[in-house]
């Protein structure tokens, strides 16, 4: 946990700089403990120096920080520190054999902890770095086992965040960070959502407001030829196909049925996904059809006294009349959609529904990422019309 001291030099620090002093008392006012847990409100332009140094001493020493990225939240930990990376699996209750993406600030990082890197991974890094993208690397002996579990291979990305890049560069090591978020529940959009689930758990949460894009980092295996898509995210694949002679989506990016996964060809993606508390069905195709379906599912589960939640989007909410209708925003606009996405899914979870209900929103753009989330929450209870 943080140390007393550090919040008393962060007082300090406050104090002695050159603002006023109601200013002062502002900017102190901004840290409160949760459980135990510092969360420190930081501005996500022009983040503060004194905060990023008590995040990243905490980085140092060996403990959890919290962090915004353009994805979602990073629940962080020195990359090289065994036991540091061990409290991240144990903050979230992460299995044991599910590899972590080390974040790094600056490219010469790759190549101490990654070998053999091919130039199409270059050219990627190039065009899309900071950015959405992890790739999947031949790793080096710098990396100990547990970031790793034990791989043959690394996953890294550079985050294109301010708070992000400020706290990778003043900790002077690579962060390996999962989704701040206990497994098993959607990815944490806000610090708010950070809090809910790890409070108590964690020394710091650096709160800098909602993230950009609300979907994780696309996740690209450079090690196979093919590079292969294994998780659609931030970076779509049209993007990668413009740079890439040839790229491949693995099944499970997809998300198109349940596949059954060689752990030795796609560690850790064979892993339970988020799945919420009720029962889900994606209804899917032309969005006619599809609001006289989810209409119809709708009655249907009311009339059998079941709480019904449906998640529809901008051009379709009005058709509906459920226990709980929410939307996703305009089919028309899948950032949108992405953003908003986790958010809702927790909404959804505490409004207590029996059953949610969820429209297929287009594949294009984030579009294939969104559906790759929502059919994995539905384990895919997919109906196509
Ligand atoms: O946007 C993101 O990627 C966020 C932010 C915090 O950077 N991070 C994130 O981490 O989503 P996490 O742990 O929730 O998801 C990492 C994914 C998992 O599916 C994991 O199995 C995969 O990356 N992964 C990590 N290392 C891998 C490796 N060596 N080979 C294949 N997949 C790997
Ligand atoms: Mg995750």
């Amino acid at each position: 946990m943080v140390e007393a001291s550090l919040i008393v030099k962060m007082v300090e620090q406050v104090m002695q700089s050159n603002i006023e002093l109601n200013e002062k008392i502002v900017k102190i006012e901004l840290g409160k403990k949760v459980k135990g847990t510092l969360v420190l409100k930081i501005n996500a332009r022009k983040p503060e120096m004194d905060k990023i140094r008590i995040a990243a001493d905490i980085i140092r020493k060996g403990g959890t920080v919290a962090f915004p990225t353009e994805t979602v939240y990073g629940l962080g930990a020195d990359a090289l520190n065994v036991e540091a990376v061990g409290k991240l699996f144990e903050a979230k209750k992460r299995p044991p054999d599910n590899p972590i993406i080390v974040h790094v600030a600056n490219k010469k990082d790759v190549y101490r902890l990654a070998r053999d890197v091919p130039k199409a991974a270059e050219n990627l890094m190039t065009k899309f770095w900071p950015g959405p993208l992890t790739l999947v690397l031949k790793r080096s002996r710098l990396v100990p086992d547990i970031t790793v579990v034990g791989l043959d291979t690394i996953a890294i990305r550079m985050p294109k965040n301010k708070v992000a890049l400020a706290l990778l560069k003043e900790s002077g090591t690579p962060i390996a960070a999962p989704s701040a978020n206990l497994a098993g529940k959607p990815s944490p959009t806000t610090a708010q959502h950070v809090i809910e689930d790890l409070a108590g758990r964690i020394d710091i949460v650096l709160d800098a407001g909602p993230t950009k894009i609300g979907v994780e980092s696309t996740v690209i295996n450079m090690t196979s030829s093919p590079p292969e898509i294994l998780r659609p995210g931030g970076t779509p694949y049209e993007g990668l196909r413009e740079v890439l002679s040839k790229v491949e989506l693995h099944l499970l990016a997809k998300a198109e049925k349940k596949v059954h996964i060689n752990k030795a060809i796609s560690p850790g993606m064979r892993h339970k996904h988020y799945a919420p508390e009720a029962e889900m069905v994606v209804v899917e195709g032309e969005l006619e059809k599809v609001i006289g379906i989810v209409r119809g599912l709708a009655e249907t589960h009311a009339a059998e006294g079941k709480r019904v939640g449906i998640l529809a989007t901008d051009e379709s909410v009005s058709s509906y009349q459920a226990d709980v209708v929410k939307s996703l925003g305009s089919r028309e606009n899948p950032a949108m959609i992405a953003k908003n996405l986790f958010g809702l899914l927790r909404e959804f979870d505490k409004e207590k529904v029996d059953i949610i209900i969820a429209e297929g929103t287009p594949l294009e753009g984030l579009g294939l990422a969104v559906m790759n989330r929502l059919r994995k929450a539905s384990n895919f209870n997919i109906l196509r019309v």
